[in-house]
């Protein structure tokens, strides 16, 4: 990632932080409905922002202005230094975009000697063509940039083998349970799971793991001519956008690499979430597994333009 860039919003990153601290530290308890809103995406935000002044001062001299705007907040740190930002997915701050890092550029002309101004756009349409910034949950109306790193992303190794059978095998038995019949579940997750088959599989498939600290929380597996084969996301971690993020990776990656299609068959349950990101049903089958059969959708969508 461009050097310069990245000082810039590390810098916007930490001026949130200071304003987000000294909007808890005068609202106090107020906010606690948003620190808990990590599942509701933007919930926590609208319910903390019901019951706290649409605007106002965070002290008594009058030095510290804010005001809500949608989904973000404006908080004045100095005289002549707002911070501005939106709350991104899953309660999210650290996401950023060209407006916000322009109004941040523009009130701190110390860091226009690193990246002039009039250079901010061209900087940042590289890094996203580069792929070192990202917007994994455009498709949840979260259209934030964050620095692909700070996601929690990175190839498969195979360290990450017992932890990705384990969250496969909690994700078929809890989250696809509703779906399917108990036999069939065991006929697709065999519990114990054994590791070697899954060390050969992943052998031939390009997979990338998503973490939160220790854990694995989700990973995906794709093939280099654009065929989805395997996501899965941990039960403890379903419905907080670890699989869009995971699936946003994997849509660049096939672009730079010039797919013109992405397929994937779905299960019953993956449907609605390859229709989130616009796949269209392209058939319906029934694959047999350990003498059961499952049927499934076959699923494609046109592969976005490389940025
Ligand atoms: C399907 C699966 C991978 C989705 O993982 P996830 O991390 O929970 O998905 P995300 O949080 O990124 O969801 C993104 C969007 O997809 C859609 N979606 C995801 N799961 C959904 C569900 N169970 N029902 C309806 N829509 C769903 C929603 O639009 C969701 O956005 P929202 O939460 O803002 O409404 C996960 O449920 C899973 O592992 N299921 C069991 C195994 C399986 O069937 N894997 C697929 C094999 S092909």
């Amino acid at each position: 990632m461009n050097e310069a860039l990245k000082t810039v919003v590390r810098a916007f990153q930490a001026e949130v932080q200071r304003a987000w601290a000294l909007f808890r530290q005068y609202k106090g308890s107020d906010v606690t409905d948003l620190l808990q809103g990590h599942s509701g995406h933007f919930g926590g935000w609208f319910r903390m922002r019901s019951r706290v002044d649409p605007c106002g001062y965070l002290d008594a001299d009058g030095k510290h202005r804010y005001w809500f705007h949608g989904i973000g907040l404006c908080v004045q740190l100095a005289p002549k230094l707002h911070i501005d930002w939106d709350v991104g997915h899953g309660g999210r701050m650290d996401g950023f975009d060209d407006w916000r890092l322009r109004k941040f550029l523009a009130e701190r002309p110390e860091f226009q000697r690193i990246l002039p101004l009039d250079s901010l756009g061209e900087v940042l349409h590289a890094a996203v063509r580069d792929g070192s910034i990202v917007s994994p949950w455009s498709a949840q109306g979260d259209s934030l940039s964050y620095i692909a790193d700070d996601l929690g992303t990175r190839p498969y190794a195979a360290e990450d083998l017992p932890a990705l059978v384990a969250v496969f095998t909690a994700s078929v038995h809890e989250l696809a349970a509703r779906f399917y019949t108990p036999q069939q579940l065991d006929a697709w997750a065999p519990q114990p799971p054994k590791l070697a088959p899954w060390h050969d599989r992943l052998r031939s498939l390009q997979a990338i793991v998503a973490t939160h600290g220790k854990d694995l929380t989700g990973f995906i597996s794709y093939t280099p001519n654009g065929h989805i084969e395997l996501l899965y996301t941990s039960p403890a971690h379903a419905r907080r956008g670890v699989a869009s993020l995971l699936y946003s990776c994997v849509e660049r990656r096939l672009a730079s690499l010039g797919a013109i299609y992405i397929s994937t068959a779905a299960s019953l349950m993956a449907r609605p979430f390859f229709e989130r990101f616009g796949f269209a049903v392209t058939g319906e089958d029934t694959v047999l597994l350990r003498d059961h059969a499952f049927r499934r959708y076959t699923m494609r969508k046109k592969a976005p333009r490389a940025a």
